[in-house]
């Protein structure tokens, strides 16, 4: 027990907060800050999982044009801080529950372009602060949309803090309402490049904050398109941004039906109004910063926890070399109760020191 040794423990205790400084990027991939923000740019270099290393406080990570096939559960728990995850032109081909288990941040998810022959409607219950999902270019999306229509699943995602839904180019024929009945608050819809004939009956239940719906590029038969509620419920308050080319459809759709909504159906939707959809998850400081402070505290206490144990060793041999003390006298046992203290050590361990010094103060006498 020296001070040398207290110097070694505090040198390898500050050098590893430096070492947490020092942010660890995962293999093949580029770290840098874009904007201010951690961003991880891993795209095209043949990933065929998700890296496993790394330091855990980014915010980005783009995993753009890999090879990602299958994603287990918990494939992103490495990256427990990620608000934007790209995961486009990949080849995944399906997203069960739990791949985002541990990455409960995320808010942003693209994972267009990829090979998706199956979606769990609960795949997204990990992250309750998702805003925006892409699916584009998914060519199978209409067929397991197709299969589940027939199969009469109940939802297609459920995910109540999604706000936009893009599904374009997924070669949709049919749009029933089920599938966005898990998403009470969409307000962006895209469907757009599909090959949808009937214009989606959209519940004003489910998705009464709807505002924008892009149906550009579909053969639409508008064939009772007044009575669907996606257009009373649409044209009624926006008409304008309703139509983007449904060019060939009757007039009084383009423009607007004369609508008459109920009273129920009034009331159905300023309770659906009502209904509270979960904000963001509000932003914590980056975790980074409180590891420094963690650690700098760390090396702090040290300090002082040897500081003292080095002085409260010294003043017990000091003052015990002249006179020498009976043995268990009240000064003795009151260094012993002050040492305990500070060191918290059982009575036996502490006793071994005292031993030792007295020792050393019969070759002094
Ligand atoms: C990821 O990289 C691709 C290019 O490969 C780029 O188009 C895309 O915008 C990037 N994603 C994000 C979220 O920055
Ligand atoms: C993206 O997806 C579309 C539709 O599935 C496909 O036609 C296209 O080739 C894909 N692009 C790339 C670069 O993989
Ligand atoms: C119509 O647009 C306004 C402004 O964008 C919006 O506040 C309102 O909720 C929209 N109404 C519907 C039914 O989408
Ligand atoms: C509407 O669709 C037609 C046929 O697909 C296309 O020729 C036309 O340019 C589109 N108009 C707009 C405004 O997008
Ligand atoms: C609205 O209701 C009135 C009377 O109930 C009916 O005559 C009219 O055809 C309805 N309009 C539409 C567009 O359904």
């Amino acid at each position: 027990m020296s001070a040398a040794a207290a110097v070694i423990s505090l040198v390898l205790l500050l050098g590893s907060v430096a070492q947490l400084a020092q942010a660890q990027c995962p293999l093949k991939c580029r770290c840098m800050a874009v904007s201010n923000k951690p961003y991880v740019d891993c795209q095209a270099r043949n990933f065929e999982k998700p890296p496993n290393t790394g330091d855990d406080t980014y915010l980005e990570m783009n995993l753009s044009r890999n090879r990602l096939k299958s994603l287990g559960s918990y494939s992103f728990e490495k990256f427990p801080q990620l608000l934007v995850l790209d995961l486009s032109y990949n080849f995944i081909v399906e997203l069960h529950d739990g791949v985002f288990k541990g990455a409960d941040r995320i808010e942003h998810l693209d994972l267009s372009n990829n090979s998706l022959v199956f979606v769990s409607p609960h795949f997204l219950e990990s992250c309750p602060g998702i805003q925006f999902l892409s699916l584009a270019r998914n060519e199978y999306i209409g067929k397991v949309m197709e299969k589940e229509n027939e199969e009469k699943v109940q939802n297609f995602l459920v995910a109540p803090s999604l706000r936009t839904l893009v599904l374009s180019d997924c070669q949709i024929t049919t749009f029933p309402p089920w599938i966005v009945s898990g998403l009470p608050g969409l307000s962006t819809l895209d469907i757009s490049n599909n090959k949808i004939k009937v214009l989606p009956v959209i519940s004003i239940v489910s998705v009464c904050r709807l505002i924008t719906i892009n149906l550009e590029r579909n053969p639409f038969n508008c064939e009772g398109a007044c009575a669907n509620a996606v257009t009373k419920n649409y044209f009624i308050e926006n008409k304008t941004k309703f139509d983007k080319n449904v060019t060939f459809c009757p007039r009084n759709v383009r423009q607007g039906c004369e609508l008459n909504i109920t009273r129920e159906e009034q009331e159905v939707r300023s309770k659906c109004l009502l209904t509270k959809i979960p904000d963001p998850l509000p932003r914590e400081q980056p975790r980074s910063l409180w590891v420094y402070i963690g650690g700098a505290s760390i090396a702090l206490v040290a300090l002082i926890f040897f500081a003292m144990v080095f002085n409260g060793l010294m003043s017990t041999c000091k003052r015990e070399t002249s006179p020498p003390p009976s043995p268990g006298s009240p000064h003795s046992r009151a260094v012993q109760m002050e040492l305990k203290e500070i060191l918290g050590r059982p009575d036996n361990v502490y006793k071994d020191d005292d031993d030792e010094c007295d020792s050393d103060n019969e070759h002094l006498v």
